[in-house]
């Protein structure tokens, strides 16, 4: 019998965590579900039983063989700390994820990074996962130059309160004439119905926002190309699931565009979908609920040498980090 722990189970991550692990096929699984306040004593339901939600106390999780969890940075990195030397761990947060010690991993694409692990394992941010999925068949085959990137990104890569938010705040300015925006209980800088904004997270001295950075680091990492050219711009927009990016990617060796749609369908999680005369492409709509990363709109950038532009398209919350979490408790049990 393996012993799972999931904590932060009633976030959108870790439901999603749940309900993954229900259909892993992973036979003998004894879960158990924490979190911190408001999800407490709620149920999830897993393999036909109803599981509680309990306080999260760390005598609770030592007992488990992995501990997954789905929690905000700071509580991840605290928990982290209180639970060192006891079960394995994989961490969705952004707190462990550059640690030279600790490896960060896309079950689907470095998997034996995380053979190394010494206790831990970092899984990507949701704008990396879906961006690398893509990449690294294009680097194994043509090699790599730049990359640019730019990205619209949906509510829930902030959590379930910003859901809320942009639910209240469109109900509010359609249904009652209000703004609806309230400055001191807000996820954004800005109101985020009717509106795009073009800060994730917040700025650094040289002008770029953490998450672009963490897209930047976390690739790099991921794909062992540390000297990668890279920038991005990440946006938010007012949609509740699916991030989707416009991507430049110049490669070393000339692409031809059909090889290269043949080499993304053959791509492990990978769906072509690139159909543009029949109004065919990747869309939050299309992608929302499913474990697949969509590209299309692929062409040649008439502004580079060896440039291509795509469309990416994924839902944050399942290729973004549950599927991936799900897929690393796969992983670390075959490897016992
Ligand atoms: N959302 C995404 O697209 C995405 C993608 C990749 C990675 N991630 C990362 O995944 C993590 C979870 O994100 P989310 O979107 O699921 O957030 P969320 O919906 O806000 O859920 C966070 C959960 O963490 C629990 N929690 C908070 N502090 C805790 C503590 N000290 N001890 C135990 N549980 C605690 C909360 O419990 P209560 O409900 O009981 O308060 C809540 O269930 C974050 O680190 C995020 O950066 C998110």
């Amino acid at each position: 019998m393996s012993k799972v722990a999931v904590v932060g189970a009633g976030g959108l991550v870790g439901g999603r965590v749940v309900a993954g692990l229900d259909k892993s096929g992973i036979d003998s699984l004894e879960l158990t579900l924490t979190g911190l306040g408001k999800s407490i004593g709620k149920t999830l339901t897993f393999r036909g039983e109803d599981l509680t939600i309990e306080k999260t106390t760390i005598s609770k999780l030592k007992s488990a063989d992995i501990v997954v969890l789905c929690t905000p940075t700071e509580a991840s990195r605290q928990l982290v700390s209180e639970l060192r030397g006891g079960p394995v761990i994989i961490d969705t947060s952004s707190a462990f994820r550059m640690d030279p010690d600790v490896p960060l991993v896309i079950a689907d694409i470095n998997p034996d990074d995380a053979k190394n692990h010494k206790g831990l394992i970092a899984g990507p941010n949701c704008s990396t996962i879906q961006l690398v999925m893509v990449l690294k068949p294009i680097l194994d085959r043509y090699g790599l130059e730049r990359v640019h990137v730019a990205t619209y990104q949906a509510v829930s890569g902030v959590g379930y309160k910003a859901c809320c938010q942009l639910e209240e705040e469109s109900f509010q300015r359609l249904c009652l004439g209000k703004p609806g925006y309230d400055p001191t209980d807000s996820e954004f800088p800005h109101p985020i119905a009717f509106n795009v904004i073009p800060q994730v997270d917040s700025f650094l001295p040289d002008g770029y926002t953490k998450e672009e950075m963490k897209m930047v680091n976390e690739s790099r990492k991921i794909l062992g190309l540390p000297g990668l050219r890279m920038s991005c711009t990440c946006v938010r927009v007012p949609v509740f699931i699916g991030h989707c990016e416009e991507c430049l990617v110049e490669t070393r060796e000339e692409a031809d565009l059909d090889d290269l749609r043949t080499l993304l369908r053959g791509a492990k999680g990978v769906v072509v979908l690139d159909n543009p005369q029949e109004s065919q492409y990747p869309m939050p709509i299309i992608c929302d609920g499913t474990e697949e990363v969509y590209v299309g709109r692929i062409r040649k950038d008439l502004s580079s040498r060896n440039g291509l532009l795509m469309w990416i398209a994924a839902d944050n919350l399942l290729i973004g980090a549950a599927t991936n979490a799900c897929n690393l408790v796969k992983l670390l049990l075959s490897q016992g």
